[in-house]
């Protein structure tokens, strides 16, 4: 971003509060106070757009199961098939012998995406998920 583009600000903050907040961006890798307040500030603008159900996000679904639970993964493909135009991409991994790790990325409207990253975790047999919401970034400054 320009240097002109930059409006500084001042912020009073409880001095054990930016203690606590200092450390935990040094744990995290900031190297500075300014992008770390930056990034929480679009974490916050992000969320918002997932309370919105109408606005267009994207995300991610980790699944971890086991592919000999009986019907899972027949079960898991059908419902990605349902949602095939909420699916942007899957990929597969054999973890091992019986474990396999999926990431599914999606994208649409936020209630029918976060539906379906529910219903696959939610899923019978699945022993790990995660899912992760993100925005595409374009009006994040
Ligand atoms: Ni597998």
């Amino acid at each position: 971003m320009p240097e002109t583009d930059l409006c500084r600000i001042g912020v009073a903050i409880n001095e054990e509060l930016l203690a606590q907040f200092d450390k935990l961006i040094d744990k995290r890798g900031y190297t500075n106070r300014s992008e770390a307040f930056r990034d929480l500030i679009r974490n916050e603008l992000v969320k918002e757009r997932w309370d919105s159900p109408n606005s267009e996000v994207f995300g991610t679904v980790t699944l971890v199961y086991d592919h000999h639970v009986r019907l899972l993964t027949e079960k898991l493909t059908s419902l990605q098939h349902k949602y095939h135009s909420s699916i942007i991409s899957s990929t597969h991994v054999h973890l091992d012998h019986d474990n396999c790790l999926e990431v599914i990325v999606v994208r649409g409207k936020a209630t029918a995406v976060q539906g379906l990253a529910n219903a696959l975790i939610a899923m019978k047999g699945v022993k790990h998920g995660r899912f992760t919401g993100t925005a595409s970034g374009r009006d994040l400054p």
